[in-house]
């Protein structure tokens, strides 16, 4: 197991990202009006990056400097997504929340206009993330079906139905909905994330199958360990066991998959730690 004094990448590959999303917020969040400050504030808090972190490190597998530079961009476009539904998570009519990320949520900064035109813009500048990159027929094909990926997440299939029943249900009935929850709400993203790492890295279809399935259970880990570390769930040892489930998946790849396992042993040592202070 990795002490996290030994994650030596992790800062520097969250410098790359929060690069990334400065120069992305830059294209749509430059005017200097509220929306645009809304956006940047969004998403340039604390967050953790683990979905773009899982992006650059599944496109590392392969190695490739040009095809990072779009599991990159892909990645950012991930967190920009997740960033909108964060604000839209914390509204008053949703789960009204005041505060995330240790600083007051977008629509008590800003108010819940401004807060929920940001949300769109994050939205509109995450699908089009890859459209104004340069790449040959071959890799445009491989951009747009990552968009269609990036909008069928959102669709009223996944995140929207998830939230839809995270506010609808209660007692009894919401706690055996949890899986379903974690289904429609949290793993499409971390699915997502893993796509946005295979663009073009030119994995077998074996591979790809194998990291997809990482990135589904790594995301009920991650959603488990957040409950756990919220309260809401009081035992480590299903999150613990659910963990080495999605590194199983990683074995094929031998020492290769060094980048992602780190992030297992992050996400086990957080909750073995129950540091509710560090979030
Ligand atoms: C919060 O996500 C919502 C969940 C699915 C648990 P994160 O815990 O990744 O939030 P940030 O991005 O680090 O703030
Ligand atoms: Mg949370």
């Amino acid at each position: 197991m990795t002490s996290p004094a030994l994650y030596s990448e992790l800062p520097s590959d969250r410098q790359l990202i929060d690069n990334q999303l400065c120069t992305m917020l830059k294209q749509s969040a430059s005017d200097g009006g509220p929306v645009a400050e809304a956006m940047r504030y969004a998403v340039l808090g604390s967050g953790q990056r683990i979905r773009p972190l899982l992006a650059i490190r599944t496109g590392r597998l392969m190695g490739g400097g040009l095809k990072r530079c779009a599991n990159l961009r892909a990645g950012a476009s991930v967190e920009l997504l997740h960033c909108a539904s964060l604000i839209v998570d914390d509204l008053p009519c949703m789960d009204n929340e005041q505060v995330r990320r240790d600083r007051p949520t977008v629509h008590v900064r800003f108010g819940e206009a401004t807060a929920i035109l940001a949300a769109f813009g994050l939205v509109a500048l995450a699908a089009r993330s890859l459209t104004e990159i340069d790449g040959t027929g071959a890799e445009r094909a491989s951009y747009i079906e990552f968009q269609t990926h990036l909008l069928k997440v959102l669709d009223v299939g996944g995140l929207i139905t998830g939230q839809s029943l995270d506010l609808a249900l209660c007692g009894s009935e919401r706690e055996r909905s949890r899986a379903l929850m974690t289904e429609l709400k949290t793993v499409p993203l971390f699915v997502l994330s893993i796509r946005a790492g295979l663009l073009l890295s030119g994995f077998s279809a074996r591979e790809e199958e194998a990291l997809l399935a990482f990135g589904r259970r790594f995301g009920i880990a991650y959603q488990m360990a957040d409950d756990l570390l919220d309260g809401e769930q009081c035992d480590a040892e299903p999150v613990v066991a659910q963990l080495e489930s999605a590194r199983c998946c990683l074995r094929q790849f031998g020492s290769r998959s060094h980048g992602l396992e780190e992030l297992v042993d992050y996400l086990h040592d957080r909750t073995c730690q129950d540091n509710r202070s560090h979030r």
